[in-house]
């Protein structure tokens, strides 16, 4: 075991399981506890030890560096289980021509064309809500938000029959994966029902996205999706053609994985917060009245929804999907002083520099004006929802567009309050989610008539 003595250990360890109760009873609390102690502090699982980095500026030297703190440690080492070496979990060494292979998939110029698929799987699920409806706010926002991944990444190509059965199985792999991180082999193969849950899950999501990729492959035609785009990708830097069927296969459940959980999660979230601030809640609707007028959002409405957009970066701050992640060392190195010999497990949060009051004064307010001037804005580097570097999320703009499109799409339409005895609970699995958040859907009826747009969208 490595025992890093000019590291601080966070207390109260206990014999054997080391830091695991805190880390699975309230972690968040846990990482908040963290900084006063150091800029790395050593956490224990078990056996093992990991150092968890506090500090932005040594977060974003670890984020840059990606050959010496690659993709490994406890989380990436189940991910791996999962997603195989696709783009998300794969070492450094294939990385690189995993993400060019990759990128031209989220190129700038698809984006409207996904902006619009986007909107008719908003409009789909506001479509079914009736007045005075109580909607289970985070199932909601899951088969929207797996809809929209479904119909970027395949177009019309998976049943409505699958598509149920493929939101069912990621929820189940997402939520079962921040348990595995802390069952200690042989514990993780036992016939229990969550490892069995888990397995069977994994096993019917590979089979679904195989199936589609199949079809796909034999038909050779471009739908204009994520899916044709790996598929007709070609490397110009390496002479083998584009990826393999398992390379293929391992990045589309990648993106399923790493892009409903998150967005779905998101916009719970903004959701939850806005009917909680009455303040933003109506000035969120004078926005969407302006520029929307009741109709759904287009792509060419974006520029005009900077409070929209504020509200999901400061949900994005106060509650990132992606709160913990974790790296290994691959050679001896220094971080803030330190030596972290290779083979060091390393976690950063963005959740943790999120909450930091020194960078983000009263750091729990949600606060969408905090984003806009005359606000200081914080360090590039202290801003972390989708990291930074060579592995920050290649989903990012994809994701915004989703977020402020569907968020401005419900306000026009739908004032959302919450139950009583269901206002929902902040749970921090593999991504951080809210749990029975309900909320009943109430018509908004003070659309001002004058606000409604002419049909060709002009405001
Ligand atoms: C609000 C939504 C999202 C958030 C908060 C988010 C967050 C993140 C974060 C923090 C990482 C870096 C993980 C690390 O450092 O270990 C990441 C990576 C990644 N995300 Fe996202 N993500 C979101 C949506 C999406 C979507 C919609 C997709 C795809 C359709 C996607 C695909 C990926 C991929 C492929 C990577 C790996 C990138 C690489 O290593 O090159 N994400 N995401």
């Amino acid at each position: 075991m490595k025992d890093f003595p000019s590291i601080p250990t966070a207390p109260r360890a206990l014999p054997l399981i080391g830091h695991v109760v805190p880390l699975l009873r309230d972690p968040l609390a846990f990482l908040n506890s963290l900084p006063a102690l150091g800029e790395l502090v050593r956490v224990r699982l078990g056996p093992l030890s990991m150092i968890v980095i506090c500090d932005p500026e040594l977060t974003r030297r670890a984020l840059l560096d990606d050959r010496v703190f690659d993709k490994g440690g406890p989380l990436y080492d189940r991910l791996r289980e999962v997603i195989g070496d696709g783009v998300v979990s794969c070492p450094h060494q294939a990385h690189r021509r995993l993400r060019r292979l990759s990128q031209p998939a989220f190129h700038q110029a698809r984006l409207p064309d996904y902006a619009r698929a986007m909107t008719g799987c908003v409009q789909e699920t506001t479509d079914s809500w009736s007045p005075g409806q109580v909607l289970d706010v985070p199932a909601e926002m899951m088969t929207t938000s797996s809809r929209i991944i479904t119909a970027t990444l395949f177009s019309d190509a998976l049943p409505s029959t699958a598509h149920g059965r493929l939101t069912d199985d990621v929820t189940t792999v997402v939520k079962s994966l921040y348990q595995r991180m802390f069952l200690i082999p042989p514990l993780d193969r036992l016939p229990t029902p969550g490892n069995r849950a888990h397995l069977a899950a994994r096993a019917r999501l590979h089979g679904t996205v195989e199936r589609v990729i199949a079809e796909r492959r034999a038909d050779g035609a471009d739908y204009g999706d994520l899916l044709s785009a790996l598929v007709a990708a070609h490397d110009p830097e390496d002479d083998r053609p584009g990826m393999s069927g398992a390379e293929i296969t391992d990045t589309v459940v990648s993106f399923v994985l790493a892009g409903i959980e998150s967005t779905a999660a998101t916009l719970s979230s903004a959701l939850d917060l806005v009917a909680r601030h009455p303040e933003v809640e109506q000035a969120l609707h004078a926005e969407v009245d302006a520029v929307l007028g009741g109709a759904p959002a287009t792509h060419a409405d974006l520029p005009r929804l900077p409070l929209t957009e504020r509200v999901i970066t400061e949900t994005l701050r106060l509650r990132p999907p992606g709160w913990f992640f974790t790296r290994v060392v691959t050679a001896d190195t220094q971080l803030g002083g330190h030596l972290l010999p290779a083979g060091t497990s390393v976690a950063y949060s963005p959740y943790l520099i999120h909450h930091r009051p020194d960078i983000y004064p009263d750091p729990e307010a949600f606060s969408p004006d905090r984003w806009a001037a005359p606000h200081p804005q914080p360090p590039r580097h202290a801003f972390l929802p989708f990291a930074a570097g060579a592995r920050k999320c290649i989903g990012d703009s994809f994701s915004m567009i989703e977020a402020t499109l569907a968020l401005a799409t419900i306000a026009a339409r739908w004032r959302l309050e919450h139950v009583p005895g269901h206002r929902g609970r902040l749970a921090a699995a593999v991504t951080l989610e809210l749990r029975d958040l309900r909320m009943r859907a109430r018509p908004r009826t003070s659309v001002p008539a004058a606000a409604l747009r002419s049909p060709e969208g002009a405001p």
